[in-house]
């Protein structure tokens, strides 16, 4: 009796302590690499920071790239993987082709790691990494980077192609149940829109919003369209500030420029569009300090999608190329 009662005590005690272990593992933690490759973060801040002081955009470039991994089939790094003769990757899909940058900062990131801690830190880790680096290198905020996510053996152009990144035609429902598929709350995603603050899009990407929106400034939309004519395929791939005011500083103006009607995207405009989320912008855009806390918390909610921990997915040796 005593005897079998206490063994099944300590097989409850051994149950709970697999649970436990199964769990953990499972979990990204910021001090992941502390014992196995503990420059990691020096080494990534220093090769973000020289990026970027050699052009401002790579920043912005930087955090977009994190944004795309992650959305597609969680934060895996399947962005960075070149097409091969099994998959066509993700690369040329629509929301990335000609549009994503910063494939070899990635790439320079990852040798100076390999050569400090060969086969130990993932590509997705780098990127997220290199997202909060960038962002702290234009003026924004800070956070704990959460680690241990592991790299995809695969990446799908379809997969990328599939909607769940959302397009700068979106309405606001569709931007809310985009981020809402991803475990993604309305405030983060207005939190996180707050990312285009930095960087720069393409004239293909805003010209129906400047020569057709209704809710545009009209000096705005003017000047706008003078770098983006209405003739499709005519200076596509113009480029103009997502923020106009301080399009390489990490800050809350653009909230203003919404409220302001000038917003670049269309999707950009819809969060001030007199629906649910007003009222949230107006709030950022007063308050720095509030932005900046729910963006940080919202990055790392957007970095905790999908990742694949334990024994899936591989650390791989070169971001571009499965390991062999
Ligand atoms: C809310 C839905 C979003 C839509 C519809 C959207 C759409 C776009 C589009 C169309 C561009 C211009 C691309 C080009 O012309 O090549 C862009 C740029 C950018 N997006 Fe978003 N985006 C969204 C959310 C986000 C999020 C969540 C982040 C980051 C966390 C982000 C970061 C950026 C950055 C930094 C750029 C500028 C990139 C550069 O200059 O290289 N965006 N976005
Ligand atoms: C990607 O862009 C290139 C031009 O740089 C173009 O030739 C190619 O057709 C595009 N691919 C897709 C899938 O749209
Ligand atoms: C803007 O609207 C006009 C008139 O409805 C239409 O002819 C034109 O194709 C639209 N332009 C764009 C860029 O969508």
């Amino acid at each position: 009796m005593a005897s079998s009662s206490a063994s099944s005590s300590l097989m409850a005690i051994l149950l709970v302590l697999v649970l436990l272990m199964g769990s953990s593992s499972a979990q990204l933690s910021a001090d992941f690499y502390s014992k196995t490759c503990p420059k990691v973060l020096g080494t990534v801040k220093s090769v973000v920071e020289s990026a970027v002081s050699k052009e401002k955009r790579m920043g912005a470039s930087l955090l977009r790239l994190h944004f795309h991994d992650c959305f597609v089939n969680g934060c895996d790094g399947s962005i960075l993987l070149d097409d091969t003769s099994s998959f066509t990757g993700e690369k040329t899909a629509r929301p990335n082709n000609n549009s994503i940058r910063g494939y070899n900062v990635i790439d320079n990131i990852k040798s100076n790691v390999e050569k400090e801690c060969p086969g130990v830190v993932s590509c997705a880790d780098i990127v997220a990494i290199a997202a909060r680096d960038s962002v702290v290198s234009l003026g924004g905020p800070s956070w704990d980077v959460k680690l241990g996510r592991r790299d995809s053996k695969t990446a799908s152009l379809s997969d990328a192609n599939s909607g769940v990144l959302p397009p700068a035609t979106s309405s606001l429902s569709d931007l809310t149940n985009k981020f809402q598929a991803k475990g993604l709350s309305t405030k983060d995603m207005v939190a996180l829109s707050g990312s285009h603050t930095i960087g720069q899009a393409r004239c293909v990407v805003f010209r129906t919003r400047v020569h057709n929106d209704t809710d545009i400034d009209a000096s705005f939309a003017k000047t706008r369209q003078g770098s983006c004519p209405l003739t499709p395929g005519s200076g596509d791939d113009n480029l103009a500030p997502l923020d106009l005011q301080t399009p390489t500083a990490f800050d809350n103006n653009y909230y203003k420029n919404v409220i302001s009607q000038k917003g670049l995207l269309h999707s950009d405009q819809q969060l001030y569009s007199g629906g649910s989320t007003d009222s949230l912008v107006e709030s950022y855009s007063k308050d720095s300090k509030t932005f900046n806390s729910d963006f940080a918390a919202a990055m790392v909610k957007m970095g905790d999608i999908s990742p694949l921990t334990g024994s899936s997915g591989e650390i791989r040796k070169n971001c571009r190329k499965v390991n062999s």
